[in-house]
């Protein structure tokens, strides 16, 4: 492990990925903590580590722009020897891989809000003209409170044109890959919609849409099969959450969503919907708390001005008693 990467001094392993080591790492200038994304060049030729080198200061710049509290905020860049590396936002939650693995059972409220956040990220990084490219639960955190970063926007193109240079082919895993993505044909944003598709299945289910014993079935099924309802696997999965991931799923791009804002606005509609057949609902979520419950906090906000106005009436009134008391005991002298 190095010490240092620039001025960032390295603290420990967080994980590792396809591409190197990720590790959290104290930037002394600043005085905070981050966390570090190494990206591995040894196997690369010359010429090829130069031409990466492009590539990646393009993608991580396009990826520092961004701006959104549903996205990981990029720092810095930096390279050494033959390792280019990225500081971001640490990370201090679980990965969404968790809580699909049920190691924190969630309200289905609760796991539409972290969808709809997921969603939230992805509809503004598009505004700006990027598609992650690798919508996938280890790429997305649930911070304290259920607070949803993703993480890793453009990486993923860093990744395939290393992967490109290496092998010639694809590399990782295609589970969350669109129809598009693993025919090679062109993407767009409705490729991220597809992945996004798969999360919220699994999120919902606990399962994969699309699984098998290797790599050609999954990729057979993506392109030509269609999934159970998720209702067929969580009969608590309302009919509406069916509706949206059926259309996240489809094969061509046309039936699609076509943009994440109409994604936002029919799980937003779903939320409202469920909040209102389940009165119940003990935790109306970290997202939704204004628009669940209106009534309660207008009522609560109603009821202090109430007493405000209350308590300035009876003050003034024990003033003026109090002066006319004062007024007439002096009258009587
Ligand atoms: N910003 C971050 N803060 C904290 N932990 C992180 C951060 N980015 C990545 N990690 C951890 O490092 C691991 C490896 O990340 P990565 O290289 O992106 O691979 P992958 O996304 O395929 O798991 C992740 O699974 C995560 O646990
Ligand atoms: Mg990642």
């Amino acid at each position: 492990m190095e010490s240092h990467l620039g001025r960032y001094e390295i603290l420990e392993e967080l994980g590792r990925g396809e591409m190197g080591v990720v590790y959290k790492a104290y930037d002394p200038l600043i005085d905070r903590f981050v966390a570090i994304k190494t990206i591995n060049l040894e196997k690369l030729c010359d010429e090829e580590k130069d031409e990466y080198k492009a590539r990646f200061y393009q993608e991580a710049k396009a990826a520092g722009r961004l701006n959104h509290p549903n996205i990981i905020t990029i720092y810095d860049l930096g390279r050494k020897g033959d390792m280019a590396y990225i500081a971001m936002e640490l990370m201090e939650g679980t990965e969404l891989q968790d809580i699909v693995a049920e190691k924190q059972p969630l309200t289905i409220a609760e796991k539409l809000d972290v969808s709809f956040q997921v969603a939230e990220g992805l509809a503004y990084a598009h505004e700006h003209g990027i598609i992650h490219r690798d919508i996938k639960p280890s790429n997305i955190m649930v911070l304290r409170g259920k607070h949803v970063k993703i993480a890793d926007f453009g990486i993923a193109r860093m990744k395939s044109s290393l992967a490109l240079t290496k092998t010639n082919k694809i590399i990782g895993s295609p589970l969350y890959m669109s129809p598009e993505q693993i025919q090679s044909h062109p993407i767009d944003p409705r490729s991220d919609i597809f992945s996004f598709g798969i999360v919220l299945y699994q999120i919902l289910t606990g399962k994969l849409p699309f699984n098998g014993d290797n790599v050609n079935s999954v990729m057979y099924q993506i392109v030509n099969e269609e999934p159970q309802k998720p209702s067929a696997l969580n009969p608590e999965v309302p009919e509406t959450l069916d509706r949206i991931v059926a259309k996240c799923l489809e094969k061509k791009t046309s039936d699609r969503y076509q943009n994440v804002n109409e994604l936002t606005r029919d799980l937003h509609s779903c939320r409202i919907l469920l909040s209102q057949t389940n009165t119940n609902s003990a935790n109306p979520g970290y997202y939704f708390e204004d628009a669940v419950a209106p009534g309660n906090r207008n009522i609560n906000t109603g009821q202090l001005i109430w007493a405000v106005v209350l308590t300035a009436l009876l003050s003034l009134g024990l003033y003026v008693m109090i002066d006319y008391l004062i007024h007439t005991t002096h009258g009587a002298h």
